[in-house]
C-alpha cells in the first residue's frame, strides 16, 4: 500500500491540485456572478424605491399646487349701484362660511367711484398681497381698474351685473326719497322730498336729467378721464372691450337668477349652492325700494330721446346680447326648467403613448 501510494502520490497529487484549482476558478466564478446579480437585484430595488418616493412626492406637488391655484383669486364685484346688487351681494354673504372664502366691502368715501392714484396703488397691493384674505371676493362702489398697469402678474376675476338704464335711474331716484326695506330707517339725500319721477321728468329737475344716466358706461370703462366725459362714444367702446376682455361674467338685473346659476357654473369655489339658496330664499334676498312709482311712457320717451340714453342703451344690449349668448350656450330648457350642460369635450390621441 505504502509502496503504492508513493508510487501514484505525485501524478494523483497533481491531479487533485489541478481539479481543485478548477474547481475553485469555477466556484469564484460563481461567486462573483452571484454577487453581481445581488448588486443589479439592490440597484433595481432602490432604483423601485426611489421612483416610489418621487412618485408621491409629485403627486403631492400636483395636489398642492392645485389646491394653490384654487384659493389664490380674488373677486371684485364693483357694483354699480341700483342694479339688485345688495340682494346679490347678501348671497355672497350667506354663503362664505361654507364655502370658505371672505367677502369685503370697499367703502370709498362718498362712494365716490374713482380713486386717487395713490389710492390705486394701495389697492392693488393689498388685495393682491393679502394672502390670509383669500380665496376672496371685493364688492364695492369702484369703477373698472385694470391691476395690470400697476405691474401685478396675476389679475383678479371681475364680475358685475347691469340693468336698463332708465329703470335704475329710476330706482335710484325714489331710494333716494324714500330709501328701501333694508335699512328703512336711514335718512336718506332727498328725504320729504314727495316729488314723482314724472313730475320731475316734466319739470326738467336735475335727479331725473339724462346726465344721470351716464352710470354704467363709466363704471366699465375705468379710472380714465374719458370715461367720465358724459356721452363719450370711446367711454361706450372702452366698457364693451373690458366687458369682454376683463369679465368673466356679466349678468343682468331683469334675469338674476340665471345669472346666478351661471355664476355658480363658473366658480363653484365661491357660489355652490347659490342658485338652490336664490330660489329658496328669494325674499329675503330681494331688496325693494320703497314708494317707487313707474314712469310714463311720456316719461320714458323724453329720456329715450337724449343721446346719453342712447350711448348707456347700446351698452346695456351688448351685455345682455353677451350674457343671452353665454347662457344659451350653457344650459339646456326642460319643462320650463334651466339645467346646466354637463361636460361636452373629452381628450383624446394623446401621444406619446404611456405604457
Ligand atoms: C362707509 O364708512 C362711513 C364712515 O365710516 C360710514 O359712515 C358709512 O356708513 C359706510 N358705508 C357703508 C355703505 O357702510
Ligand atoms: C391690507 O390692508 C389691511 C387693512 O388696512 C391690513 O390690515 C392688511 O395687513 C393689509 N395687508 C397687506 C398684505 O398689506
Amino acid at each position: 500500500m505504502g509502496s503504492l501510494r508513493i508510487m501514484m502520490a505525485p501524478k494523483f497529487q497533481l491531479l487533485a491540485l489541478l481539479a481543485f484549482a478548477v474547481a475553485m476558478l469555477f466556484l469564484e466564478n460563481q461567486i462573483h456572478q452571484l454577487e453581481e446579480s445581488r448588486g443589479k437585484l439592490e440597484r433595481a430595488i432602490a432604483r423601485l424605491e426611489l421612483r416610489d418616493i418621487e412618485e408621491r412626492r409629485t403627486q403631492e406637488g400636483v395636489r398642492e399646487s392645485r389646491e394653490d391655484v384654487e384659493n389664490d383669486v380674488v373677486v371684485i364685484y364693483n357694483r354699480v349701484p341700483k342694479t339688485a346688487s345688495t340682494s346679490f351681494t347678501n348671497l355672497a354673504y350667506d354663503l362664505c362660511s361654507r364655502n370658505h372664502y371672505h367677502v369685503l366691502h370697499i367703502n370709498t368715501s362718498k362712494n365716490n367711484p374713482v380713486m386717487s392714484l395713490q389710492d390705486q396703488v394701495r389697492f392693488v397691493k393689498n388685495v393682491t398681497m393679502w394672502k390670509e384674505m383669500k380665496p376672496a371676493l371685493y364688492h364695492g362702489h369702484v369703477s373698472f381698474l385694470d391691476f395690470s398697469r400697476f405691474g401685478m402678474m396675476k389679475k383678479p376675476i371681475y364680475i358685475n351685473i347691469v340693468r336698463d338704464p332708465i329703470e335704475r335711474l329710476v330706482s335710484y331716484y325714489y331710494f333716494l326719497r324714500f330709501g328701501d326695506d333694508y335699512r328703512p330707517g336711514l335718512k336718506r339725500r332727498k328725504q320729504g322730498d314727495k316729488k314723482t319721477f314724472d313730475e320731475c321728468v316734466a319739470a326738467g329737475g336735475s335727479d331725473c336729467a339724462p346726465e344721470k344716466l351716464w352710470l354704467q358706461i363709466p363704471f366699465f370703462c375705468g379710472h380714465y378721464s374719458e370715461c367720465w366725459n358724459i356721452g363719450s362714444r370711446w367711454a361706450l367702446e372702452q366698457a364693451k372691450y373690458n366687458l369682454i376682455n376683463e369679465y368673466l361674467l356679466v349678468g343682468v338685473t331683469e334675469e338674476l337668477e340665471d345669472f346666478v346659476m351661471m355664476l355658480e357654473a363658473a366658480l363653484p369655489r365661491f357660489f355652490r349652492g347659490a342658485t338652490e339658496l336664490y330660489r329658496t330664499g328669494k325674499k329675503s334676498h330681494l331688496r325693494k325700494t320703497s314708494e317707487k312709482k313707474p314712469p310714463t311712457k311720456e316719461s320714458i320717451a323724453r329720456l329715450q330721446q337724449s343721446a346719453i340714453w342712447k350711448l348707456e342703451n347700446e351698452f346695456y344690449e351688448f351685455v345682455l346680447e353677451q350674457f343671452q349668448f353665454v347662457r344659451a350656450h350653457g344650459v339646456r330648457e326642460k319643462d320650463g326648467e334651466l339645467y346646466l350642460l354637463p361636460q361636452n369635450f373629452f381628450y383624446e390621441k394623446i401621444y406619446p403613448k404611456t405604457t
